[in-house]
């Protein structure tokens, strides 16, 4: 049976919170603190994208906050036109503008919940999904977004993404969140493991890897790749088939 979303964030809160929250989402190295593994999980991610597609012309990025994800890309790829998608005005407004100086490629920005957001089938190489998708709730969303990713992806291009997620069997999933307190305590103590949880609490619902890479094959990827996982934190992505 599924959890009850009743008392989670809606879109308009998480929006919120995020339109205040830029500074903290504008740095490369040290925006995510109380991810862990982000530098490496983004280096990775990037990496494969690379790898798969290095002649891609266009990139989408979900949820892209401040353009990290997006800056790293192009420091890899160099070029690519960028569509960054986020709910946040504020993080848009500062993504457009930090993503704009580093390529000669089109940038667009589309200030939009993914779920809503109209975008053009086929039209992406390369399309990246940091520290967003936890947002997502039922399961009938979760394989909305999947499919409607894998329908915006040219042949052969691929999807990445980085996470919070779950495990699929509760002692598991217990002792692998026991562990992930412990992370937060030695970075801040007590309080800060605490303020974590309860946002993690009200805020985010994420999935597992499993269940993510299931969906992926359900609508349609052919190769699914786990590139990281550490604790609560993974990276993967899945490749569709070239035409
Ligand atoms: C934790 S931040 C990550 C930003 C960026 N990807 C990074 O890692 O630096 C999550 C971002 O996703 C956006 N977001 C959350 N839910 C979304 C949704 N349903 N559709 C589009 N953007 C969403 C938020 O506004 C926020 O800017």
């Amino acid at each position: 049976m599924e959890a009850s979303y009743a008392q989670k964030s809606t879109s308009k809160e998480i929006r919120d919170r995020f339109d205040k929250d830029v500074a903290r989402f504008s740095n490369l190295d040290t925006g995510q603190q109380s991810t862990i593994d982000a530098v490496l999980s983004l280096e990775l991610i990037t990496e494969a994208a690379k790898a798969v597609n290095p002649n891609a012309t266009a990139l989408l990025d979900i949820g892209c906050g401040a353009g990290n994800y997006s800056l790293k890309m192009l420091s890899k790829v160099p070029g690519l036109h960028c569509t960054l998608l986020d709910l946040s005005g504020p993080m848009l407004e500062r993504a457009g503008e930090r993503v704009g100086k580093e390529t000669v490629g089109r940038v667009e920005v589309v200030r939009k919940d993914v779920r809503e957001a109209e975008l053009i089938e086929g039209g992406y190489d390369i399309i990246l999904a940091g520290a967003v998708l936890h947002h997502l709730r039922e399961e009938e969303d979760w394989e909305f977004v999947f499919r409607k990713i894998y329908n915006c992806l040219a042949p052969g291009g691929s999807f990445w993404i980085s996470d919070l997620v779950v495990q699929d069997s509760a002692p598991v999933n217990a002792f692998i969140w026991e562990q992930y307190g412990r992370y937060l305590e030695g970075l801040g103590g007590a309080e800060y493991r605490q303020h974590v949880f309860d946002y993690i609490e009200k805020e985010d619902s994420p999935r597992s890897v499993n269940f993510q890479l299931d969906l992926m094959k359900k609508v349609g990827f052919k190769n699914v790749e786990v590139l990281h996982k550490n604790l609560c934190f993974a990276a993967f992505g899945g490749i569709k088939k070239a035409g």
